[in-house]
């Protein structure tokens, strides 16, 4: 379990919106797959649910899975149209879904958690047993991961005034790239103050997998998958040299 996520949870959806806004069309790729395949939607990695909830708002069937309890707390609150029964906690490579679906995503380069061979392995067959006959996964993945600097020392990436919390927020971020084994590690240090200058200071380690699209398709067909489709961006559109992330589609087979 990644307990990590709990303490960085109250500062993910601010720092999504107010630092990394660019992200939040992602939802646009995954409510027009799954509204392209039809049928029953899980979520792996759904967060404190803003996709989730955004795609269910479109009339799609959807379920969500997180192993932080703090954003399954916070998706329940925030969300409580969401059907309860199709919020689940728990660890993606393990865990005992009581159904299956049509399709199945990781979203915001989530698939790239997964910093071996054997955990990809496992958790591709282990999730390929929740999907339907002829049912598809999905992934967007950063093709730049690994192709960062050897090495950063910490830097202040911004500081912005969180309404909310009512504190400044100062964020430092270092990274570390391991070449051999294609791991990009980034070390982030919150410090928030008030305006009284008392400070709480909180931790973030991110360990993410370069991923290549001809290592991929090898990957999907050993667990049981065909790549069927890559796209560039977000609306849908080829991959280009340009492209930021890459979502993959691919087919369950036989
Ligand atoms: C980058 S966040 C994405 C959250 C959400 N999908 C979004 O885009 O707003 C990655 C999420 O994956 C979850 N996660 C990491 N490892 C996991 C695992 N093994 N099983 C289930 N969830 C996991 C984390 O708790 C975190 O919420």
């Amino acid at each position: 379990m990644n307990l990590n996520w709990n303490e960085y949870a109250h500062l993910f959806d601010w720092e999504l919106q107010a630092i990394n806004s660019h992200q939040t069309g992602d939802y646009k790729a995954w409510l027009e797959l799954a509204k392209q395949i039809g049928g029953e939607v899980l979520e792996l990695g759904c967060g404190s649910g803003r996709i989730t909830a955004k795609l269910a708002q479109h009339d799609i069937d959807i379920s969500g899975l997180d192993s932080s309890p703090v954003l399954i707390k916070m998706m329940k609150s925030k969300y409580p149209q969401l059907s309860q029964d199709k919020i689940f906690l728990g660890d993606m490579m393990t865990y005992k879904f009581p159904k299956s679906y049509d399709l199945i995503f990781y979203s915001y380069s989530t698939f790239q958690y997964l910093l071996t061979l054997e955990d990809q392995i496992q958790a591709l067959q282990h999730i390929r047993k929740y999907l339907n006959p002829q049912g598809y996964i999905a992934f967007d993945i950063c093709p730049y991961t690994c192709d960062l600097p050897a090495e950063q020392v910490k830097v202040l990436l911004y500081k912005k005034f969180n309404q909310a919390l009512k504190k400044e927020v100062s964020m430092f971020t270092s990274h570390q790239v391991d070449r051999i084994n294609q791991i990009t590690t980034w070390h982030d240090t919150y410090v928030l103050e008030d305006n009284q200058g008392n400070r709480d200071v909180l931790h973030h380690k991110l360990s993410l997998k370069g991923i290549r699209g001809d290592f991929l398709a090898l990957l999907l067909q050993y667990c049981g998958f065909e790549l069927i489709n890559s796209y560039g961006d977000f609306d849908l559109n080829e991959v280009s040299h340009s492209s930021d992330n890459i979502i993959y589609l691919a087919k369950k087979v036989d």
